[in-house]
């Protein structure tokens, strides 16, 4: 069992904390916080501009976090890994870019299980430019995304599926590297969200034969700093599609009539980017590594597999997880109790998940439900933290008299 709490310093300053969240958002250990906090005092300045020595020291942490990442996801053109907001500006980069390249009368696959981010801006452009939105479901009994409920509905006229690696819901892994493969074979573009999936596995897209076509995450639910989002993506396509936003450090050369664009991976990175969350996610990756992501994998889902176990020994408690687990996502519901009222008992003892429908309504009514509270477990957390969920989750039965 990984025991590091103390790594991260909002445990000390909160006593008692079981935080549960970090689906939504993930804490920060001091090997980031630390770090940034010396570089803004030290070193800060804006990239790319200056023939100063803060600049170009500054504009080398930045340029080391891209190889970085290119590291991590195993691909091999660092230039192709571009910093965004998060997660939900990159897939409407690429919806606003290469989704503009597509015709009336194609076609686009998403799952049901789409969080909103990966859904929204296909839903969008489908209705702009006449586009036909297919929906893959899962199996409402095993909450699997089964590879059929995609592949059946591939057509010649499919450009684009956009998936989830994994439901920010239901913890299902979806059958994206099958997906990958068919795809490739037929010249589908396949763009990957991996916000819930980079921050807790390891994947080396290049080692596997694998490099999607775009991939997409939120390095604030890996430990680094938020106001950050990652897109990779191949660089024929990213040479090829107009800049999604346009103005400072993004241009070659600009004239009353015209403006050229520079090369990736400027061009799609307008203006002056967040500096101190690029920074941090150098940090967060080489903490991550620092533990292990099989670490960090195996950890979580034991904790998340025994708060299934303990919580479906609760009478009026229904989980909604498939079999095989591999993460701390664990979304469940109490007989007559609202999924708010069950956080807001939780938060009195101290234990912080999250209710509602977690951005992802079309699962949520198509599972026939109004909302699920959600209990994330991650590489912080101990069986401790277990505890205190089963026993909070038992007083709010004995609140509301159940
Ligand atoms: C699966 C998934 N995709 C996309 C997002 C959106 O991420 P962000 O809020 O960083 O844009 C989330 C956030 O929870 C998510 O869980």
């Amino acid at each position: 069992m990984l025991d590091l709490k103390k790594d991260f310093p909002v445990f000390k300053n909160n006593p008692g904390l079981c935080f549960l969240d970090s689906g939504a958002s993930a804490q920060k250990p001091s090997h980031v916080i630390d770090f940034v906090s010396n570089f803004y005092k030290t070193t800060y300045a804006n990239i790319h501009r200056g023939i100063y020595n803060l600049s170009w020291r500054t504009t080398e942490l930045y340029d080391a976090t891209r190889e970085k990442v290119a590291q991590f996801l195993g691909v091999s053109n660092p230039e192709c890994v571009i910093f965004t907001k998060n997660t939900t500006e990159a897939v409407n980069l690429i919806a606003y870019t290469y989704g503009e390249t597509l015709n009336e009368g194609d076609e686009i696959i998403v799952s049901i299980m789409e969080h909103h981010a990966n859904f929204v801006p296909w839903q969008m452009l489908s209705k702009r430019k006449g586009i036909n939105l297919k929906i893959a479901y899962i199996d409402r009994e095993t909450l699997e995304l089964p590879l059929k409920n995609i592949t059946s509905l591939i057509t010649e006229k499919t450009k684009l599926i956009a998936l989830s690696m994994c439901s920010n819901v239901l913890g299902t892994i979806s059958p994206f590297k099958e997906v990958l493969k068919i795809a490739r074979d037929k010249g589908i573009k396949v763009l990957l969200d991996g916000a819930q999936y980079m921050p807790h596995h390891k994947i080396n897209f290049g080692k596997e034969g694998l490099e999607p076509d775009f991939v997409v995450f939120s390095p604030h639910k890996m430990c680094a700093f938020d106001g950050l989002g990652v897109l990779y993506g191949q660089r024929e396509v990213l040479e090829k599609i107009p800049p999604f936003l346009t103005g400072g450090d993004m241009i070659e050369s600009v004239s009353i009539e015209n403006t050229t664009f520079a090369p990736l991976p400027n061009k799609l990175e307008a203006g002056t980017p967040p500096i101190g969350a690029v920074i941090s996610l150098l940090k967060a990756i080489e903490y991550l590594e620092s533990i292990g992501m099989k670490n960090i994998e195996e950890h979580e889902t034991k904790l998340a597999k025994e708060a299934i176990k303990r919580l479906k020994e609760i009478d009026g408690v229904h989980v909604f997880a498939p079999e095989k687990i591999s993460n701390g996502i664990v979304s469940f519901t109490i007989d007559g109790i609202h999924p708010h009222d069950i956080a807001t008992i939780l938060a009195e003892d101290n234990v912080c998940i999250r209710a509602g429908m977690h951005c992802a309504e079309p699962l949520i009514t198509f599972l026939e439900q109004d909302s699920f509270a959600r209990a994330t477990f991650y590489l912080y957390n101990d069986l401790e933290d277990v505890e205190k969920l089963i026993t909070s989750v038992k007083r709010c039965r004995e609140v509301f008299k159940l």
